[in-house]
C-alpha cells in the first residue's frame, strides 16, 4: 500500500473522511482534505480563508483556481511522498483535468478513483448528527459513532465537541446539489480511463473498510 496514490470521491456525508482516515493510520498514506484545508484556512483567517467562508456556508464550492492551487502545493510536501488520499479533490472537471496535468508534471501516477456510494436519503441524517472532539479532531456520530463514555473523546480525553457550520439541514441540500451538478459528472470521467471502482458506502462503517481493502489489494 506503500506509495499508493488514491482519490476518494462520494457525496458529502459518505463516509470519505472516516475510511480516508482509517487508510491513513493503518498504511501511512496522507489523507488530503480539501474541506479540512479550507476550514483550517477559515480559522486562521488566511486570505483563502476570507474568501473561502461564505462560499462554504452557503454549501457552493470554492473556485477552481484556489482549490487547484492549494492541492498542487500540498502534494509537494514530503509527507506526500509515500502516498495520499485525495479526500474531496477533485470536485470539478475543471479540477480534475488541471489534477491530471499537474501530476503528470511532477511525474506521478494515480492509482486508483474510489466512489463510495451512499444514496441521498441517508445522507441527511449521517450529517447532520456528525461533531468532532475540539482538542484532537476525532470524528463521532449522534447515532453511529458515540464516544465510549459520553462526552469524552475516546482518543484524547477532552471533553469540547464541535459541529460544522455547513452541517444544517438546509445547507446539506445545497451541497447535495452541488454534488450531483458539478462532482457526479466525474464518475464517467474516470471510468472512461478504467480507474474507477465503486463501493456501497451504505454499510455499516467496518464492512465498508474491508470491502475498500478488497479494492485496493491488501
Ligand atoms: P468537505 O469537508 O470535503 O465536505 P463534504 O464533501 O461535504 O464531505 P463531508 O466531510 O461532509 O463528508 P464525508 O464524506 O467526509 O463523511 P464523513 O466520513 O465525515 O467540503 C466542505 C466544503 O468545502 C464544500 O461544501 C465546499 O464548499 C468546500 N470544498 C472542499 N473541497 C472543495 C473542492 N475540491 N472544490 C470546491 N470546494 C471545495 O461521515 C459523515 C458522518 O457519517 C460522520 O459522523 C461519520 O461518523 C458517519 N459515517 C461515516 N461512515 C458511516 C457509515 N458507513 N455508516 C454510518 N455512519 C457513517
Amino acid at each position: 500500500m506503500a506509495g499508493k496514490r488514491l482519490i476518494l470521491m462520494g457525496p458529502p456525508g459518505g463516509g470519505k473522511g472516516t475510511q480516508a482516515k482509517r487508510l491513513q493510520d493503518r498504511y501511512g498514506i496522507v489523507q488530503l482534505s480539501t474541506g479540512d484545508m479550507l476550514r483550517a484556512a477559515v480559522k486562521a483567517g488566511t486570505p483563502v480563508g476570507l474568501k473561502a467562508k461564505a462560499v462554504m456556508d452557503a454549501g457552493q464550492l470554492v473556485s477552481d483556481d484556489i482549490m487547484i492551487n492549494l492541492i498542487s502545493e500540498r502534494i509537494d510536501q514530503k509527507d506526500c511522498a509515500n502516498g495520499f488520499i485525495l479526500d474531496g479533490f477533485p470536485r470539478t472537471l475543471a479540477q480534475a483535468e488541471a489534477l491530471d496535468k499537474l501530476l503528470k508534471d511532477k511525474g506521478i501516477k494515480l492509482d486508483k478513483v474510489i466512489e463510495v456510494a451512499v444514496p441521498d436519503e441517508r445522507l441527511i441524517e449521517r450529517i447532520t448528527g456528525r461533531f468532532t472532539c475540539g482538542t484532537c479532531g476525532e470524528g463521532y456520530h449522534d447515532k453511529f459513532k458515540q464516544p465510549k463514555r459520553p462526552g469524552v473523546c475516546d482518543v484524547c480525553g477532552g471533553t469540547s465537541f464541535t459541529r460544522r457550520a455547513d452541517d444544517k439541514a438546509e445547507t446539506v441540500v445545497a451541497r447535495l446539489k452541488a454534488y450531483h451538478d458539478q462532482t457526479s459528472p466525474l464518475m464517467p470521467y474516470y471510468k472512461a480511463k478504467g480507474t474507477l471502482e465503486v463501493i456501497d458506502g451504505d454499510r455499516d462503517m467496518d464492512v465498508v473498510s474491508r470491502d475498500l481493502e478488497r479494492v485496493l489489494g491488501t
